[in-house]
């Protein structure tokens, strides 16, 4: 817990969806002040009423006046003197596992839009204003692993991947964490419940981790696999960017541990 000196505000973009809930409620009790975002604006207010979030914006984070909605309410917060971090945790994915000549022009361009374009714009946005924050990225295990879904998914999320690398490199003293998460249970109609046949990272255990991450467990690492392997345990690894490549190469991550057993 954080006393209240030291109270740091997490800007959680994609706060409403299955892992968004998990995680306000976990960066929360760990005393954290949570400004979420999606567009679903229902959602955020019973989230407010329920006290998962402290604030919140509605917006669509692919718009351009809704990214600026955003930086100026960061900017209050920055002004006020808190310490801010982002948390790009949004994401699309298609229920869908066809063949590439199938995608429409409108899949391909939401899938780019949602997962890495407002994210990489957002990102400029903000080193404009000089704002220079903590950021996390939610990546996919999928940017390193060919999966039987939605390929446009696994292609955005490989190239948000090498936006996160390239934005450690250029960190100006930010902490910067890609996560890269295997299928995960939260419960909710989301990503995780139109993976069907897949094992899953129960959603509460991944959203502990994630939280302690963040708060400087094993802060000698910049990216986090969290696998599910043949036994169904859910292992977490460290990896960092090679120093050759510039690239996460997870033939290179070190086991950090095993954080729990992986369910349906
Ligand atoms: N579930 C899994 O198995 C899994 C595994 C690895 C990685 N991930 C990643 O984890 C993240 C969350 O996944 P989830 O399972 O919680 O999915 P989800 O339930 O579908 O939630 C997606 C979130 O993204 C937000 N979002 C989508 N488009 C947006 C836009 N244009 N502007 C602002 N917000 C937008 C949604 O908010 P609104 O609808 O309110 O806009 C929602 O909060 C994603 O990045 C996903 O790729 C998930």
């Amino acid at each position: 817990m954080m006393d209240n000196e030291k109270k740091e505000v997490i800007f959680l973009l994609g706060a409403t969806g299955g892992i968004g809930k998990l995680l306000a409620k976990e960066l929360k009790k760990n005393g954290y002040i949570v400004v979420g975002n999606g567009r679903k604006e229902d959602i955020l207010i019973s989230m407010k009423n329920k006290g998962d979030i402290d604030d919140y914006i509605v917006g669509d984070l692919t718009k351009d006046s809704d990214r600026k909605k955003i930086i100026e309410k960061i900017k209050e917060y920055k002004y006020k003197g808190y310490k801010v971090k982002i948390f790009y945790n949004l994401g699309i994915l298609h229920a869908y596992s066809g063949e590439f000549k199938n995608y429409t022009n409108d899949m391909i361009e939401n899938s780019y839009k949602t997962n890495v374009i407002s994210i990489e714009e957002m990102d400029r946005e903000l080193e404009e204003n000089d704002l220079y924050l903590d950021t996390i990225y939610m990546v996919s295990i999928s940017a390193f692993y060919r999966g039987n879904w939605d390929p446009e998914y696994q292609k955005t999320k490989a190239a948000l991947k090498a936006h996160a690398e390239l934005q450690i490199f250029n960190s100006h003293g930010r902490r910067i964490i890609a996560l890269f998460p295997d299928t995960i249970k939260t419960g909710e109609e989301g990503m995780g419940s139109k993976l069907k046949d897949y094992p899953k990272i129960p959603g509460e255990l991944f959203a502990r981790k994630v939280v302690e991450i963040i708060n400087g467990k094993y802060k000698e690492y910049s990216g986090f696999m969290f696998e599910i392997n043949n036994n169904n345990k859910v292992i977490l690894y460290g990896l960092n960017p090679s120093k050759i490549t510039g690239a996460f190469e997870y033939h290179e991550r070190k086991s950090l541990e095993e954080i729990g057993e992986a369910i349906y």
